[in-house]
């Protein structure tokens, strides 16, 4: 069995998967949102000093499988420098204390692999990769093959979700909170810029949008003097900008991918608008679209396991892992 952690932001989580099945036997995670709600995103040393408080707390639970692992794994890059540490420091002790095997994960190789939590790899496989750190296609061919096609060029969706919501003073994470209140909203009601909508660039860009979000919430009156209808107009024309920037820039690589099969992952994969939508624009390029269980489409352990599994088997051990907390992602291939 594998023991896998991951602390690359505000989640603490610890999971066991079994190397030969690939079956995840244990996975629990503690979430820091309540605790980094009211300053309306993730303080960097708030988390850290959580999680040095939450993994341990976890990790007793998975004392009965010491005996049986073969391998720890942790997430290294990319991340928080403070709290990929706190993950890092507990992987180091328990390889040494246990005479086993370092396998470092880079995050966003395990969200791809959470789509394998629960069933086969699909490979090739198109990944669209939307989370609070990150916004790109990966072309993913094999365990050891993954290509960036189309990566953003500043900010990333979750992101701009999150600023959006702290905008209004609606909380964090911000992400659920616009997509409920889009449901109730106006779509029509203001027409923010779809970014680079005249650009050739196969790219992301959020923060033109998130700019005329602000500028619409300014002329609004701010947070505090606006109804609820109108946090609920402004969430829907933002996510309706959002997505017909995916689409637009999307259908531009699906034109010219025979990849058939389609996923989206990370925590934005969890907004069902988003997902309804590229199931549509994969009917229309007939691709077949795959989703990640609810349940791993944010952070968690479980999928770090379940990427380390590929790393045993190809005997990917590490000697000594570093923190890798900035990675600079273009075009390009996924280390
Ligand atoms: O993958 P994740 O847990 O962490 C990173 O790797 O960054 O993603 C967290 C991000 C947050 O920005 C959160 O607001 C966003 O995912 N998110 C959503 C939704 N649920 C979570 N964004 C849009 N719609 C959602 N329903
Ligand atoms: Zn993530």
């Amino acid at each position: 069995m594998i023991l896998s952690i991951e602390s690359s932001c505000d989640d603490s989580s610890i999971a066991i998967t079994e190397i030969e099945t690939k079956k995840l036997v244990f996975h629990e995670k503690i979430s820091q949102e309540k605790e980094h709600s009211i300053y309306g995103g993730v303080v960097p040393e708030l988390a850290s000093r959580l999680h040095a408080v939450a993994l341990p707390k976890i990790l007793v639970k998975t004392k009965e499988y010491f005996p049986k692992l073969r391998a720890i794994a942790v997430t290294n890059q990319p991340g928080l420098g403070v709290t990929l540490m706190e993950g890092i420091a507990m992987a180091k002790t328990l390889s040494s204390m246990l005479d086993i095997p370092l396998i470092a994960v880079n995050h966003l190789k395990a969200h791809i692999y959470s789509l394998f939590i629960e069933k086969e790899t699909i490979f090739p496989i198109l990944a669209l990769l939307i989370s609070g750190g990150h916004t790109m296609i990966v072309r993913v061919k094999s365990f050891e093959n993954m290509q960036i096609l189309a990566t953003t060029l500043d900010d990333s969706i979750g992101e701009s979700f999150d600023k959006c919501a702290k905008m209004m003073d609606l909380g964090y994470p911000g992400g659920p909170i616009i997509e409920r209140l889009a449901l109730s909203g106006d779509a029509n009601r203001f027409s923010f810029p779809v970014p680079l909508s005249n650009s050739p660039l196969i790219a992301f860009s959020l923060s033109g949008l998130k700019n005329a979000v602000r500028l619409q919430v300014e002329a609004l009156g701010g947070a505090n003097i606006m109804s609820e209808q109108d946090k609920c107009d402004v969430a829907a024309c933002f996510q309706k900008a959002v997505i017909s920037h995916l689409l637009q820039k999307s259908k531009k690589i699906f034109a010219n991918e025979p990849i058939r099969d389609v996923a989206i992952v990370g925590g934005a994969a969890a907004n069902r608008s988003i997902a309804n939508a590229f199931e549509g624009l994969c009917k229309t390029y007939n691709k077949r679209l795959h989703s990640t269980p609810l349940a791993y489409c944010s952070d968690n352990a479980a999928m770090v396991g379940r990427y380390a599994v590929d790393a045993f088997k190809n005997n990917l051990f590490s000697n000594d892992i570093q923190t890798l907390p900035t990675q600079k992602h273009i075009a390009g291939t996924l280390l």
